[in-house]
């Protein structure tokens, strides 16, 4: 319906008689002869090719300009007819045998349409328009260190911004499920902040094949054709790229568990940004060493916050022990991290289930258990560093111990708890309050069914970052009656206490 406005909207401008309609033009087309027209001239519909015609058409288009080409045609290449479009990279797209309706965009400087015939019979028409991208679509800045949906482009086009005045290090998100993205082939990379100041430079399925980073600080994508891609984009600062042996970013979404074959024979390393698109958790439960492929001496695997470009420390480190199964589940309240393997081929999964049965797993303590609680703010800066915990087993009784190793609290009022004791129904315990010259760096240890690990507050440059392990108890019936009085809790509380 479109492409029938615009064909009658030219036509009231328009005369030129069918005879001379496959006339071809000495001088390039270009948007001042009018934003839109067709050949055959004059013509709406397929119309027939005269035989021993060869004609390129040969089209200027203006810096910050696309075309848009709209070719249908009925013809038979085995009598030697031959019609092609050759966009601005020079990459002819052949139209095939016999009937077929191609849809093409070019950029600027350049683009060509040649017919070519032996025949009498084939037949053609197309329709093409210039498009001024800026009057079209929204341009809209993504800074370095963040995801973007390709499946989001709808009148806008994007550029990656570093304001680290860093080169642009594209890179693709796919699910390990999702086959090779063929749409990938669609959208334009321009590599500038602005399609007037620059020329497209690739199809984004090649720029990642190929060059993967800009010149400047800001590389440019605008999907003209409308598709809507599954895959993620992730523009990261070059300099903070360079420096791993390589870089990949993996793609996950809700409730989906996720398994990953990792290598890397480096001391820099291998980094792996993996991305929760509509989650903010992910739980950790395997990571296996495959001996063969592993420095045992030498390797480690750090996850860090955020992606590369946010330049952040590293919050868990594994190496390889006989105890690595006993650090697993661990909970990671991120919606993305980075893991950067050392010296390993490993075996990971990551689960993003919100399921019930997960967070029960996630809280059933075991003999030899081990892990980590974080506030989320540690992971990303813009999330609060509330949470609360409480690790139980009704059946058996544990030995927890709890070590605090980092805590900043920024509000009044907010406070870090860890409660420790008989099953919670019990509902007795006792509190111990730590003020600011207790020393809560050290070690506690308590007997109980459950343990409570909880920060309450709401300030987002609060956090605390708290260990756990865990030993079962093996108390005969009547001791366990006995022990069962002796509450052990402990409640931490930072008032008005700030630390830097
Ligand atoms: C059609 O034209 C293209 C480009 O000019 C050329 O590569 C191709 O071989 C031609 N095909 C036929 C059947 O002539
Ligand atoms: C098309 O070509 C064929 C053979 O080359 C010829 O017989 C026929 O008359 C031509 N038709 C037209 C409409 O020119
Ligand atoms: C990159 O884009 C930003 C925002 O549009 C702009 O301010 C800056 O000048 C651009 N940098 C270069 C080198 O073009
Ligand atoms: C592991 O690292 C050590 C120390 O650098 C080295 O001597 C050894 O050859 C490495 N082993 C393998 C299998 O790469
Ligand atoms: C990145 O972090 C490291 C260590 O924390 C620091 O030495 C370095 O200066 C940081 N780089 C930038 C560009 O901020
Ligand atoms: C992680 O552990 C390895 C091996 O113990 C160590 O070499 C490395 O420095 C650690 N990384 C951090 C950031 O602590
Ligand atoms: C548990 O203790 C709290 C406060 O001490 C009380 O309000 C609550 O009713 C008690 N719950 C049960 C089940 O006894």
């Amino acid at each position: 319906m479109f492409f029938i406005t615009l064909i009658l909207d030219f036509l009231t401008y328009t005369s030129i008689s069918a005879e001379n309609s496959f006339v071809c033009p000495s001088n390039f087309i270009t948007a001042e002869s009018g934003p839109i027209g067709v050949i055959p001239y004059g013509r709406v519909g397929l119309s027939v090719i005269p035989a021993l015609y060869d004609c390129a058409y040969n089209f200027y288009v203006y810096p910050g300009w696309a075309l848009h080409f709209s070719i249908s045609t009925h013809y038979d290449q085995l009598l030697g007819d031959n019609i092609t479009f050759t966009d601005s990279l020079g990459v002819v797209h052949i139209l095939i045998t016999p009937n077929q309706h191609i849809d093409q965009w070019s950029s600027a400087p350049s683009a060509i349409l040649h017919i070519n015939t032996i025949s009498n019979t084939s037949q053609m028409f197309a329709i093409y328009e210039f498009v001024n991208i800026a009057k079209k679509y929204q341009h809209v800045l993504i800074p370095t260190g963040e995801y973007f949906s390709l499946g989001n482009m709808k009148n806008r086009y994007y550029t990656f911004h570093s304001k680290d005045k860093d080169r642009v290090a594209l890179n693709i998100a796919v699910k390990n499920t999702q086959d090779y993205d063929a749409l990938l082939d669609f959208i334009f990379v321009y590599d500038c902040g602005d399609v007037t100041n620059c020329r497209m430079v690739a199809r984004l399925s090649n720029f990642l094949k190929r060059q993967k980073y800009s010149t400047s600080n800001n590389i440019t994508i605008v999907n003209f054709y409308d598709v809507k891609s599954p895959s993620y984009l992730i523009g990261n600062d070059f300099s903070k790229i360079v420096v791993f042996s390589k870089y990949k970013a993996i793609l996950t979404s809700r409730n989906q568990r996720t398994t990953g074959e990792l290598f890397d024979a480096s001391d820099q390393g291998t980094a792996y940004t993996w991305i929760c698109s509509d989650c903010q958790h992910f739980y950790w439960t395997v990571l296996k060493f495959h001996k063969s492929k592993t420095n045992i001496s030498k390797t480690y695997i750090e996850l860090r916050p955020l992606s590369p470009t946010y330049n952040t420390s590293t919050l868990l480190n594994y190496t390889m022990s006989s105890a690595l199964d006993s650090y697993f589940p661990q909970l990671i309240p991120a919606r993305m991290f980075t893991m950067i393997n050392h010296y390993s081929g490993i075996a990971v999964t990551l689960d993003t289930s919100l399921t019930q049965s997960m967070a029960e797993k996630w809280l059933k303590p075991y003999d030899g258990r081990r892990g980590t609680i974080f506030s989320p703010s540690l992971w990303d800066p813009f999330t609060a560093p509330a949470f609360s915990f409480q690790f139980e087993d009704r059946d058996q009784k544990f030995m927890f111990g709890v070590n605090v190793k980092d805590v900043r609290i920024s509000a009044t009022g907010e406070s870090l708890t860890i409660k420790t004791g008989p099953t919670a129904s019990n509902n007795f315990s006792y509190k111990e309050f730590v003020s600011e010259s207790t020393d809560y760096w050290t070690r506690r240890e308590a007997k109980g069914n459950f343990m409570q690990i909880s920060y309450d507050g709401w300030d987002r440059n609060s956090m605390a970052v708290v260990s756990f392990d865990m030993k079962q108890i093996n108390f005969k019936k009547s001791e366990l009656t006995i022990s069962m009085i002796i509450v052990i809790c402990f409640y931490l509380k930072f008032s008005n206490f700030i630390y830097s």
